[in-house]
């Protein structure tokens, strides 16, 4: 079928804006579906006796929110940012609140060290592919659409107090500063069912709109603003179209 007029140009302004972008900015080569959000963790670990430490995106957001582990738990949003130790994690900290014995195979036990200190990133493609098939599908990163999956898995928000997301459902529309560049949307309801307030205001952004200073594509790309998650764990940038919506109108 041949496509209709605005479709091929909707490609055509997509592509341009690709083309423009990666020849300005590098976007960075994302991770295969089954290891994109895996992180290897090497602090304190991989110095001694211990191995590093490999944690999954994937497996931990199908059953808790960001907000369990980057608010309540105290992770930082950045991979070898939190100090955690063996005595933290026996105490029932970070790791320990969960690897207890109960909720997940324990941080005591000796025979299961190494499933956490792996010494490198692992990856099981198989397990990965029987949870990705039930869930529904997106383009880029995990390939699925999370924010969709988030009605099936039904993940836990607090662990802690009986909590509720906040009824905050303002959509933005975040002007870019490129003439031909449709604007980003940055939809609140999607995040703040997953995320704490804190984890954007005011550390990351500005609580009024467009006052947030450097904010633009090249830093997003750095891993600054909306790219703090969206080139590692949630979709990454390659997906032009879910942000900015109007490429596909064009
Ligand atoms: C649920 C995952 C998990 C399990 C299970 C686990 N650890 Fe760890 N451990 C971690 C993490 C995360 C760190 C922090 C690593 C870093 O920052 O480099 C860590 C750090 C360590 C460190 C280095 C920091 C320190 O306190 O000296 C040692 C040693 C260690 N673990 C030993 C063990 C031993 C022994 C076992 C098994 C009895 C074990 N761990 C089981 C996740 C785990
Ligand atoms: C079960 C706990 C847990 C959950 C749930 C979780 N994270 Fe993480 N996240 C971690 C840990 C642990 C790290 C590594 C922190 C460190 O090493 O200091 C991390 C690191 C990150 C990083 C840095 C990645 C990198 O490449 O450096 C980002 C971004 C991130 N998480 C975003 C999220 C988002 C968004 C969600 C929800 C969709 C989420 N996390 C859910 C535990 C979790
Ligand atoms: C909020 C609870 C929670 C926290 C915090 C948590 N985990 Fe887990 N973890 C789980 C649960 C539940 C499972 C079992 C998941 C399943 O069966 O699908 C699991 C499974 C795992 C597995 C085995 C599956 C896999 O991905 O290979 C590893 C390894 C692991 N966790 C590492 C970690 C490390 C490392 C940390 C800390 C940096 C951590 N977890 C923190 C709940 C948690
Ligand atoms: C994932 C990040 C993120 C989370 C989580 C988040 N916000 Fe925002 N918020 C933003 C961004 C981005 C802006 C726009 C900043 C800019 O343009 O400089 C914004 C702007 C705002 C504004 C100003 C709107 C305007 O029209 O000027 C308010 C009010 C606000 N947020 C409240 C909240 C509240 C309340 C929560 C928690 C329920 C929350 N935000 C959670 C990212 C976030
Ligand atoms: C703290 C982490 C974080 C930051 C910062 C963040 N996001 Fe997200 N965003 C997520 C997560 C997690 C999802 C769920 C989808 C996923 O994981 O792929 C999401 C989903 C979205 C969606 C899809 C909504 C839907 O209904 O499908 C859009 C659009 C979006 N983000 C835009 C933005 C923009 C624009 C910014 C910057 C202004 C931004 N995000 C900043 C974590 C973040
Ligand atoms: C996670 C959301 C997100 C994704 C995905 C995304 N952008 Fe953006 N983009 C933004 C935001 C937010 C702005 C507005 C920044 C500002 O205030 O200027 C922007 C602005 C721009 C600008 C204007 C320059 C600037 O700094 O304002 C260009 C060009 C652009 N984006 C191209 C792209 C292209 C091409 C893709 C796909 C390869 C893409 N963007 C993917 C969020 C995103």
């Amino acid at each position: 079928m041949r496509p209709s007029a605005p479709r091929f140009a909707a490609l055509v302004a997509v592509l341009t804006a690709s083309v423009a972008l990666a020849g300005v900015f590098d976007l960075p080569r994302p991770a295969p579906p089954d290891r994109y959000g895996t992180v290897l963790i090497d602090r304190e670990a991989d110095s001694g006796s211990s191995k590093a430490v490999v944690f999954s995106h994937w497996r931990h957001r199908a059953r808790h929110s960001c907000r369990v582990c980057h608010f309540e738990l105290g992770f930082e949003l950045q991979t070898n940012a939190t100090p955690i130790t063996e005595e933290d994690n026996r105490n029932g900290e970070f790791c320990g609140a969960c690897h207890d014995g109960k909720e997940a195979f324990s941080v005591r036990d000796e025979a299961r060290c190494n499933e956490c200190h792996a010494g490198r990133i692992r990856a099981d493609k198989a397990a990965f592919s029987e949870f990705a098939k039930k869930l529904p599908k997106a383009p880029y990163g995990n390939t699925i659409d999370w924010v969709a999956a988030g009605e099936i898995l039904d993940e836990k928000y607090a662990l802690f107090k009986d909590e509720k997301p906040m009824d905050f459902d303002k959509e933005l529309l975040l002007e870019a500063r490129w003439y031909n560049i449709s604007p980003a949307v940055f939809p609140h309801t999607a995040h703040v069912e997953i995320l704490d307030c804190a984890n954007c205001h005011p550390d990351v952004f500005n609580i009024k709109k467009k006052t947030t200073e450097h904010f633009e594509m090249r830093f997003i790309l750095e891993g600054a603003f909306c790219g703090a998650c969206h080139l590692t764990v949630a979709f990454p940038l390659d997906d032009c179209v879910r942000c900015h919506p109007g490429m596909k109108e064009r």
